[in-house]
């Protein structure tokens, strides 16, 4: 858990490459709504929508908002020729506090890797932001047995350099439970993989978060598993009554020791 807080669940959704900017807007302004000046107890949510919105949705929850806006990618550089690209100070400036980096969508189409991750995680910390590292195997990976040892290289390039990791967020996301073409996960199938990040890495971030065909109905059983401290969500929370009711699970759900 970050350091100075009580222990809390993370949930947080990333919109990937959904949402026009008025979507996301209302998005916002109903959660912020929903959950007024004080968030739910006991649980961190956070949002992060494209690019195009965040700045919008940033000031629908308002400045001090218990949910935190980010982006689902930034550059390691500050500033400079990297067409098409958004640096973290620029992310920082439309107002986010957290920022996604290597998720296997990006893996996998846009040429990330675990250089680039480390490089991008230093950049987060480098301007205050809480960098939420995403680490996972392929299926092939999985049916092997490597899946633990895959992830903690992944993360242990990621954390390279780091001193303090206080403010990093792990997200274990196996590429096979991602998306609509993912399987999910027994919570059985994922114990083993979290139990190792704990292990190897609890001490030292701010959380372990669990991804991938995250529903309502499986939610929690997967904050159940020894070592989780929260979900990240795509699908389930994109309509705002999905993310409020895992908002809700992770508020009932009883806190493990982690
Ligand atoms: P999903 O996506 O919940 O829709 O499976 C998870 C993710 O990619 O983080």
């Amino acid at each position: 858990m970050l350091s100075g807080r009580a222990p809390a669940r993370w949930i947080g959704t990333s919109f990937k490459m959904t949402k026009t900017r008025a979507e996301a807007v209302a998005f916002a302004r109903t959660l912020r709504e929903a959950l007024g000046p004080d968030g739910v107890p006991g649980v961190r949510p956070f949002v992060l929508p494209p690019a195009t919105a965040l700045a919008e949705v940033a000031a629908a929850l308002g400045p001090g908002s218990p949910v935190l806006a980010g982006a689902q990618n930034a550059h390691w550089e500050d500033a400079g020729p990297w067409t098409g690209e958004i640096s973290v100070p620029q992310a920082a400036d439309a107002g986010a506090r957290i920022v996604e980096i290597g998720h296997s969508e990006r893996r996998a189409h846009f040429g990330e890797t675990d250089a680039t991750v480390r490089l991008k995680v230093a950049s987060a910390l480098r301007h205050g932001l809480i960098p939420l590292v995403c680490c996972g195997e392929e299926a092939g990976v999985h049916a092997r047995g490597d899946s633990a040892a895959h992830v903690l290289a992944q993360v242990a390039a990621a954390l390279d350099g780091v001193e303090d990791a206080t403010r990093v967020l792990i997200a274990y996301e196996p590429v096979w439970a991602i998306g609509e073409r993912g399987r999910e996960p027994h919570p059985g199938e994922i114990a083993d993989v979290v139990a190792a990040l704990r292990d190897a890495h609890g001490s030292r971030v701010g959380g372990i978060l669990y991804g991938g065909s995250v529903t309502e109905r499986n939610a929690a059983a997967l904050l159940g598993v020894d070592g989780v401290d929260g979900l990240f969500v795509g699908r389930a929370a994109w309509r705002i009554e999905g993310f409020l009711a895992l908002l809700a699970t992770a508020a009932s759900a009883r806190v493990t020791a982690s």
